[in-house]
């Protein structure tokens, strides 16, 4: 890369903002504009952005059919509230009840995925008029109380929490198997384990079973087939509903369909996204069954749900999505990325595990095979290596021993070698010590 030069902005997020709020790398990069797969940093050196900003920028940065949809909204209308109509609001709610899976039909927008999660759980209690929520080890639901609370990694979880009714049922993590078993001989027992903790832990009925499709911040861990199926016929025995976080896996990013979720045969009764949806404008929704919408007691209100500018920036990233046949697109350049995902593990040991679905691929590293003793400073050392040839990825797990990636829904196979040649390359540093 081309330059060092120091940043003001880095120097100032420093000083002024929570410590909290971290920054990836050594040298934290200060990113000042960005263009389809690529994005610069104030010094002018150029990046491919493997991770989106979290998965967030789907179809590229500065979408040209995106910032016009933006731009002419807001040249009319840049705000509303819920308590007017809007043709943007509606017509994307129509929209999204086309596409949905089942019978979600009723939308409620919010901001983020935070928001979004919690309207999910609350809406999930008052449609059953029960308490109790099982969610999964190893997942992440948002920063709002209740959806720390439903997180099961503890790095999120250091503000106290006094929230009552979440139980953690174990991760549907084949590659570290909670029972130590190996999927399809296992049966199933991640799934089977709810059965025992809905009737240990809970007063025998459930408000709900939430569970991100592909666990995303913990790893990108993907449930083995059959997983979701069992695993919502014992939550909806004891009275749950099933709450599907489609935070991440929307949006066409697992290939094949819309929702991470439709690789499975079962149906939400409450879905949620965010991330993804907008392109980066900040949107986020909560879709229920009519039954369970209906049910939403009181009057409600967000004062930026369903902006007109996030819903036009929405409207414009699904047209994208459809008229260049995205969805296609995932499942194809995925394929290529998994199956070099599975080459470089070929060739680096560190790699103790390669998995995702579509677009959204991840290895984990481990010291060794055998004891799977996990490798977060080698992680490390790829990303600095990665940034140095010019390339941006992705953290995740638990043990902080996971490189995500999150390439946008259009990068084509020539990003997939770009991004491969600076892991490969990162790894081959890592290695040496
Ligand atoms: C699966 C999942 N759910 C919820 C959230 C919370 O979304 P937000 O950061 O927009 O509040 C995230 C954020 O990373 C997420 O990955």
């Amino acid at each position: 890369m081309s330059s060092n030069q120091p940043s003001q902005a880095v120097a100032k997020h420093k000083q002024y903002l929570f410590p909290a709020i971290t920054m990836y790398y050594q040298d934290p990069i200060e990113l000042v504009r960005g263009e389809g797969n690529y994005v610069w940093d104030h010094a002018g050196n150029r990046y491919l952005d493997a991770f989106g900003g979290v998965l967030t920028v789907s179809i590229g940065h500065a979408n040209p059919k995106v910032v016009n949809a933006v731009v002419e909204q807001v040249k009319k209308l840049s705000h509303c509230s819920t308590l007017y109509a809007h043709a943007e609001m509606s017509n994307l709610a129509e929209k999204l009840a086309s596409i949905a899976p089942g019978n979600l039909k009723k939308t409620f927008f919010t901001s983020s995925g935070t928001e979004a999660n919690e309207t999910a759980m609350n809406a999930a209690r008052a449609a059953t008029g029960r308490m109790d929520i099982i969610t999964l080890r190893h997942s992440y639901s948002g920063r709002s109380l209740q959806t720390l609370a439903g997180c099961g990694q503890s790095g999120w979880k250091k503000v106290p929490l006094p929230v009552a009714g979440i139980k953690h049922a174990h991760a549907p993590y084949c590659y570290r198997c909670p029972f130590g078993q190996k999927f399809p001989e296992c049966g199933l027992k991640c799934a089977e384990d709810l059965e025992e903790l809905i009737i240990t832990e809970t007063g025998g009925e459930i408000a709900a079973f939430m569970a991100e499709t592909i666990i995303g911040s913990g790893g990108f861990i993907v449930p083995p087939p059959g997983y979701f199926e069992k695993a919502t016929a014992i939550a909806r025995k004891f009275g749950g509903l099933f709450i599907c976080d489609e935070v991440q896996a929307a949006w066409g990013r697992t290939g094949e369909h819309w929702w991470g979720i439709q690789h499975w045969d079962v149906k939400p009764d409450i879905m949620v996204s965010a991330k993804g949806m907008g392109n980066g404008a900040p949107v986020a929704m909560t879709i229920a069954t009519p039954e369970v919408a209906d049910k939403f007691p009181g009057i409600t209100f967000a004062t930026f749900g369903g902006n007109p500018i996030s819903m036009a920036s929405t409207r414009a990233t699904i047209e994208v999505i459809e008229e260049q046949n995205l969805i296609d697109n995932c499942k194809t350049v995925g394929a290529y990325l998994g199956q070099k995902f599975k080459e470089l593990m070929e060739k680096h040991s560190l790699i103790g595990d390669a998995r995702g679905l579509g677009m959204m691929q991840a290895i984990e590293l481990v010291k060794d095979r055998k004891t799977k003793e996990p490798a977060p400073a080698a992680v490390n050392k790829v990303f600095e290596e990665a940034k140095k040839r010019g390339v941006l990825l992705g953290k995740g797990g638990v043990y902080g021993n996971v490189i995500r990636t999150g390439l946008m829904l259009n990068a084509g196979k020539q990003q997939v070698d770009e991004l491969v040649a600076a892991m490969d390359a990162g790894l081959t540093v890592a290695a040496a010590g």
